[in-house]
């Protein structure tokens, strides 16, 4: 058992690199699994309550895919309006339920501090699939294993990283958790460019400079930036006090084919933890990006897969018993 087992994943604060390590390679070990090579029923009879109370298409559906991948049922409840929290039922309550009918549970909520709440009241390990503007860590594992991964191709470790991060980081739960895990590595460069009123949160820069790293913060995009990873982001626009206040940035950091080539290198990694705000308006990663090979983004979302399983091998304690419950895939698949 390892010292996830039982245990939930709140906050990226919860994780030393140690820990890391072994969800990568855990994450790893799911890849024959996820590209449908075989398959495992080690968490057959196993139910994943999935509780999304904010919307949601790539976390909700990989953490129940993950969950499939690993042979277990989820159980699904999707948006406040259909659940009894519209009924004025506490946080508590609805996880002293919930909890009797799953193994695990993964939520996400439009509230920061809202899962922690929730997974007081509960009885099983809760994962965070994002608490309002506040984390999302199993999205920064995946980011993060992305990274790693990308960066191999280029003979590059995350020790000595410089990432350029791009948008909203006021209310992008998804930058704060990544910037967090960041600080455990050594001598990373954060560029980091946002309108002056989105700009990242001081207890962030905070930990970056504490934790030694050099950083630069920037309302506009200058100069060939020599970043390895550009990581750029959606306008949060459900978190502000209007959409009127939101349009006011939508649009303002766009990125494409001659952007791209102006601002970063011919590797310079592009990531994304989508949904990408397509709408003319913003338009903050165009389609004209889709055939170069450094756009991630799709990369991203299949490791987050990898990731999600990994992590629910280790919370429910199987993770070395993955291979044992093995069996052959005979329907036709091109994953692979
Ligand atoms: C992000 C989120 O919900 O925080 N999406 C995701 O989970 N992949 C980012 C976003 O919605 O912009």
């Amino acid at each position: 058992m390892s010292s996830f087992t039982g245990n939930h994943i709140l906050s990226v604060s919860q994780f030393d690199r140690d820990a890391i390590e072994l969800v990568f390679s855990v994450a790893q070990s799911m890849e024959p699994y996820a590209r449908r090579q075989k398959r495992t029923t080690v968490l057959e009879g196993a139910i994943l309550g999935n509780l999304f109370f904010e919307p949601s298409t790539r976390t909700r559906v990989s953490f129940g895919t993950a969950f499939n991948l690993l042979g277990g049922e989820v159980r699904e409840t999707t948006g406040m309006a259909n659940s009894a929290l519209a009924k004025g039922e506490s946080l508590y309550d609805t996880a002293r339920v919930l909890s009797g009918y799953s193994d695990i549970i993964a939520m996400r909520h439009p509230a920061a501090g809202s899962v922690a709440e929730f997974a007081e009241g509960s009885r099983v390990p809760v994962l965070n699939g994002g608490d309002g503007a506040n984390e999302h860590p199993t999205q920064a594992l995946l980011d993060l294993f992305t990274i790693k991964r990308e960066l191999q191709f280029n003979n590059k470790t995350i020790d000595g990283l410089h990432i350029a991060m791009i948008g909203d980081l006021r209310y992008g739960r998804t930058v704060h958790s990544l910037s967090k895990l960041l600080c455990l590595f050594k001598n990373v460069r954060f560029t980091l460019i946002s309108p002056k009123e989105l700009a990242m949160p001081d207890y962030i820069l905070e930990a970056i400079e504490n934790a030694g790293h050099s950083l630069k913060v920037t309302d506009q995009l200058e100069g060939n930036m020599d970043a390895d990873i550009c990581y750029q982001t959606r306008i949060q626009e459900e978190r502000f006090p209007s959409q009127d206040e939101a349009n006011k940035y939508r649009g303002k950091f766009r990125l494409n084919q001659s952007i791209y080539t102006r601002h970063f290198q011919s590797k310079t990694v592009i990531m994304h933890p989508l949904p990408r705000d397509s709408r003319t308006e913003a338009n903050e990663l165009d389609n004209d990006l889709n055939l170069n090979p450094n756009l991630a983004i799709f990369r991203q979302t299949d490791n987050g897969v990898l990731v999600r399983m990994a992590l629910f091998a280790l919370t429910l304690g199987v993770e070395n018993l993955v291979s044992q419950y093995e069996k052959p895939v005979i329907w036709y698949s091109n994953k692979s």
